[in-house]
C-alpha cells in the first residue's frame, strides 16, 4: 500500500469552551486560513484521526467539519495525497488587500546600516552565482571535481550516521579536520599553528563576520585594499565601521599610504597571496611594513587567503601570518575555490590569546558547525584526495589561464592590460574610460557572465574593465568568449 506522507499541522483556534460548537470552529479556522492564503493550493491537510490526538478531541467534529468543507469546495480528496486545499477556490479566494498591506520597504533603522552597502547589486540580481557560462567569477571547473570519490565517502558516512553523531558537535568544528587542516596549512601554507587555534567556519564570509564581531565597534576604521573584495564591505558596513580605500599598486597594499590616511585604523583586510580583484601579490618588503605598522599601532591584519593553491609560474606564496612574530595576524581560508562553494566550509586561524572571545561570538551566531560534511571533508583530506585534486586542477587551470591570456592578446593587441594572471581561477582585464557595468548587462544577454571591476573600487577614481574567472571555462569556450566581450566594446 502506497504510504501518504503526514501533512503539517495547522494553528487552528479551538476553545472548548465556547458557545460555538467544536465542528463549527474547526471549519472557520479552516476556511479563514485558506481564504487568507495561510493554507495553499494543493497542500494536504492532516487526517481526521491524526488532528483527533493532536487536538485531544473526538474525531466527530472533525469528520463533519472535513465533510463541509468538501461539500463547499475548500477541500479535495485526491487519490494517494489524501484530503488537500482546493486547487480551483485558494487563488480566487485570497483577497488582494491582505498581501497590500505588506509593507513595500523595511522597516528598520536607517542610520544603522545601508542596505545596498551590504547587498551589492549582483547579489540581488542573482548574476554573480546563479550562472555558469564563459567567465563567471569564484567558480571551479566542477564538472572535473572528483565526484566519484566525494559520493563513496558521503554513502560510506551516511552509513555510519547513528544516534550518537545527531547531537551538537564542538563549536571550534570536528578535531579530525581541523587537525587535518592544520597539517594542510602548516606545510603548504607557511601557517603557524596548533589545531587549538583552528575554527572551522561556513567559508569566508562567515569567518570574515565572526572576527568582525570580535575585532571591531561601530565607527572603527578599517583599511580596504582598493579595489577589494565587495563581500568583506559588506560585513564592515554591517558593523557600521568606517572604510578606508588604501590604494593598491604592484606590490600590493600601499602601507605607507594606509598609514598617511588613517594611521590608527583597528584592521587592515589583505589578500597577499592573490589580491583580489588584481591579483598581484604583496612583495616581502611591505609585508614586513604591514606587520610593523599592526604591532605598533596595535592593530590586527585579516589575511584572507581564498585561491593560493593555485600559482603557475612559481611556488605557492607563504601566509603573512607565517612572518608574523607579534600574532596580529588573523588567517582566513576556504574550501570554495579548491573545492565546491555550496559546501560552505571555511576555517580561521585565531591567535592564540583570542581563541575565547572568538568561540564566544561563534557560539552566539550558530552554536556550532554542522557535523556531517566535516566527516567527509576530513577523510577527504587525510585519504590524499584533498592533493591529489589540487595537483590536477593546477594543470587544468594553467591550461586555462594560459588559453585565456593568448586570446585577449591577439583580440585586444595592445590595448590590453591584463594584472593578475599568476594565481588563482581568475585574472583582470584593465580597458579604461568603458562603461563597464552598462557592457556587463548587454553580455549577459549573451550568455556572457562578466564582473565588472569598477564597483570593486571604493575611491572616487575607479579604474574600469572586467574580472574574467577562467575556472569553469572550458578552453575551446575562451576565444569565442574572447571575441564576443571584443564586438560588444566596439
Ligand atoms: C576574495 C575572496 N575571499 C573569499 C571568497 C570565498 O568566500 P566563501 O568562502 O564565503 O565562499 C571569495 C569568493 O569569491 C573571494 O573572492
Amino acid at each position: 500500500m502506497k504510504r501518504v506522507s503526514s501533512a503539517i499541522l495547522p494553528v487552528l483556534a479551538i476553545d472548548r469552551k465556547s458557545a460555538v460548537p467544536l465542528h463549527r470552529q474547526i471549519y472557520d479556522s479552516y476556511r479563514k486560513a485558506i481564504v487568507g492564503g495561510t493554507l495553499q493550493a494543493g497542500q494536504r491537510v492532516p487526517s481526521t484521526r491524526i488532528l483527533a490526538t493532536e487536538l485531544g478531541i473526538s474525531r466527530t467534529p472533525i469528520v463533519n467539519a472535513y465533510a463541509q468543507l468538501l461539500a463547499e469546495g475548500y477541500f479535495q480528496s485526491q487519490v494517494g495525497a489524501g484530503t488537500v486545499v482546493s486547487r480551483s477556490v485558494s487563488s480566487q479566494l485570497r483577497p488582494a488587500a491582505s498581501r497590500d498591506r505588506r509593507p513595500t520597504k523595511p522597516r528598520i533603522d536607517a542610520q544603522r546600516f545601508q542596505i545596498d552597502e551590504c547587498l551589492p547589486a549582483a547579489v540581488e540580481n542573482g548574476t554573480w552565482h546563479c550562472n555558469r557560462g564563459a567567465f563567471c567569477v569564484g567558480q571551479a571547473a566542477f564538472d572535473e571535481f572528483p565526484i566519484r570519490v566525494w559520493k563513496s565517502l558521503v554513502t560510506r558516512h551516511n552509513r555510519e550516521v547513528s544516534a550518537n553523531s545527531l547531537n551538537y558537535g564542538h563549536p571550534m568544528g570536528s578535531e579530525n579536520l581541523r587537525r587535518a587542516i592544520a597539517v594542510y596549512l602548516r606545510t603548504a601554507r607557511g601557517v603557524s599553528c596548533d589545531v587549538d587555534q583552528i575554527m572551522i567556519v561556513s567559508g569566508s564570509q562567515q569567518a570574515l563576520e565572526i572576527t568582525t564581531r570580535v575585532l571591531l565597534n561601530q565607527g572603527d576604521s578599517v583599511w580596504m585594499e582598493d579595489p577589494g573584495y565587495l563581500f568583506a564591505r559588506s560585513v564592515f558596513a554591517l558593523h557600521g565601521c568606517s572604510i578606508v580605500p588604501v590604494p593598491v599598486d604592484n606590490e600590493g597594499l600601499n602601507v605607507p599610504l594606509g598609514i598617511d590616511r588613517c594611521p590608527k585604523a583597528r584592521v587592515a583586510l589583505v589578500t597577499p597571496s592573490h589580491q583580489y580583484p588584481l591579483g598581484v601579490t604583496m612583495s616581502a618588503a611591505r609585508r614586513l611594513q604591514l606587520l610593523d605598522w599592526a604591532e605598533s599601532a596595535g592593530a590586527w591584519i585579516i589575511e584572507d587567503d581564498y585561491d593560493s593553491e593555485y600559482r603557475y609560474e612559481s611556488m605557492p606564496i607563504s601566509s603573512l601570518q607565517g612572518l608574523d612574530g607579534h600574532s596580529r595576524v588573523v588567517y582566513l581560508g576556504t574550501f570554495s575555490k579548491v573545492l565546491f562553494p555550496s559546501l560552505r566550509l571555511g576555517y580561521l586561524v585565531i591567535p592564540s590569546d583570542l581563541v575565547e572571545p572568538f568561540l564566544a561570538a561563534r557560539f552566539t551566531m550558530d552554536l556550532c558547525p554542522p557535523t556531517f560534511f566535516q566527516s567527509v571533508l576530513a577523510d577527504f583530506i587525510r585519504q590524499g584526495h584533498f592533493s591529489r585534486h589540487i595537483r590536477r586542477m593546477r594543470s587544468v587551470y594553467a591550461q586555462r589561464r594560459g588559453k585565456l591570456t593568448e586570446s585577449i592578446r591577439q583580440t585586444f593587441g595592445a590595448r590590453a592590460e591584463l594584472s593578475g594572471g599568476q594565481a588563482g581561477m581568475h585574472l583582470t582585464l584593465v580597458l579604461d574610460s568603458i562603461d563597464d557595468r552598462k557592457i556587463v548587462d548587454r553580455a549577459a544577454r549573451q550568455n556572457l557572465w562578466l564582473t565588472p571591476l569598477s564597483p570593486y573600487y571604493g575611491s572616487d577614481t575607479p579604474r574600469t574593465g572586467f574580472i574574467l574567472g577562467f575556472g569553469s571555462t572550458s578552453s575551446p569556450e575562451i576565444p569565442g568568449g574572447i571575441r564576443k566581450l571584443h564586438a560588444l566594446l566596439e
